[in-house]
């Protein structure tokens, strides 16, 4: 079953150029355009959205956090996104103009259900991102974008994750196609970047040695922190959970901008510090601005551990790992950012002797509150 590999884990990670692939699929026609027919929301009504909520736990949560940026970049409609267990107990302000997105693997997690009930209660239409045809997410949403991962056993979750990054990037270039948005004229050329995504995901997984290697040697370590900016910190966040749920090591993610306002005082000597880098072209100021926090996290002894687009001479001086990743376009990058984490933390937890597909006191879906 687990196809000659040592977990499921390393089954599914090694599984996800064809999950991106996959989820492309049949979903954009010879003309490049986007033909999304499964979400059954008239194109009228899409067109008066005003705004977008996106509603999610754990990994799902992450891949939300990343869509806000592409639905608000591409459609300039405002988006947010909530961790569904907090969403369900305030008060939130929603009605008929309010497009809710419930992003769940299993369709069944009961907090993303509850959400999406209380959601629809008020008026909202509900759209679900889903990787379990039939569950129970789908079937009560008015809409459903299926992710094409295939069954994921391992409790850690990896190809769905990215396959639900590619049906957030679908439904947002959807949106600014059917709104008419300046970006709906390069749904094309933006939906040429993402197949291509495939293979680059494979060109980082044939070069994870030197990372498995890397986290062979910081299996004693008691935490391991984690920086990004823009799409890059909910990809540190990602990181910093496989490292808790597989590895059981603390770990925290944070925006690279708030280090100032009090994290950098865990840096100490010897800290290991992974620091997703966004790409130097295109928005050449976040750029900036990441290289300047590995160069103060490096002069307070932190051990810098850098994923940075192939080509990024900037960063290598202050670099004492240096994982390199294919170019892709900012938005997309968390597509492969991602995957060094998940191999980090799957080798960090096989090297401390922990059970990868079924780490302790987690189920694979939570079903109850
Ligand atoms: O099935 P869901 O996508 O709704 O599950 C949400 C979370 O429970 C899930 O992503 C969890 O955080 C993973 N174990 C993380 O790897």
């Amino acid at each position: 079953e687990k196809g000659g590999y040592a977990s499921f884990m390393l089954k599914e990670i090694a599984e996800q150029p064809k999950a991106v692939a996959d989820t492309l699929l049949g979903r954009i026609d010879e003309a490049g355009q986007l033909t999304l027919d499964e979400v059954r929301i008239p194109a009228s009504v899409l067109r008066e959205v005003d705004k977008v909520v996106i509603v999610a736990c754990g990994t799902a949560y992450h891949a939300g956090m990343i869509a806000k940026y592409a639905i608000e970049h591409w459609t300039r409609v405002p988006c947010e996104t909530e961790l569904a267990s907090e969403f369900r107990y305030r008060d939130p302000i929603l009605d008929q103009g309010t497009l809710v997105i419930a992003i769940s693997q299993s369709g069944e997690t009961m907090d993303t259900l509850m959400a999406l009930r209380h959601a629809r209660e008020q008026g909202a239409r509900v759209l679900a991102i889903c990787n379990t045809n039939g569950s129970t997410i789908p079937r009560e949403s008015d809409a459903v974008l299926y992710t094409h991962a295939g069954p994921e056993v391992a409790v850690a979750s990896t190809k769905a994750f990215l396959t639900q990054l590619v049906a957030c990037y679908l439904v947002a270039l959807y949106l600014g196609q059917v709104r008419g948005t300046k970006w709906g004229d390069e749904v094309g050329s933006v939906i040429r970047e993402l197949s291509a995504i495939g293979a680059q995901v494979e060109e980082v997984l044939e070069t994870m040695e030197p990372v498995r290697e890397l986290a062979r040697s910081l299996a004693g370590c008691g935490t391991v922190l984690f920086l990004g900016r823009h799409v890059g910190y909910p990809v540190a966040l990602e990181g910093a959970l496989k490292l808790k749920e597989l590895a059981y090591m603390h770990a925290e993610g944070f925006a690279a901008g708030e280090l100032k306002h009090g994290p950098i005082a865990l840096v100490e000597d010897g800290l290991p510090v992974v620091v997703v880098v966004p790409s130097p072209r295109g928005r050449s100021v976040l750029h900036d601005k990441i290289v300047s926090n590995i160069q103060e996290i490096r002069a307070r002894g932190a051990r810098t551990i850098v994923i940075a687009e192939r080509g990024d001479e900037a960063v290598r001086p202050y670099a004492d790992h240096l994982v390199e990743i294919p170019p892709t376009p900012v938005l997309l990058q968390p597509l492969v950012a991602t995957v060094p984490l998940q191999v980090f933390a799957c080798e960090l937890a096989t090297v401390r002797g922990n059970e990868v597909d079924q780490p302790r006191n987690l189920a694979k879906s939570v079903t109850v509150e």
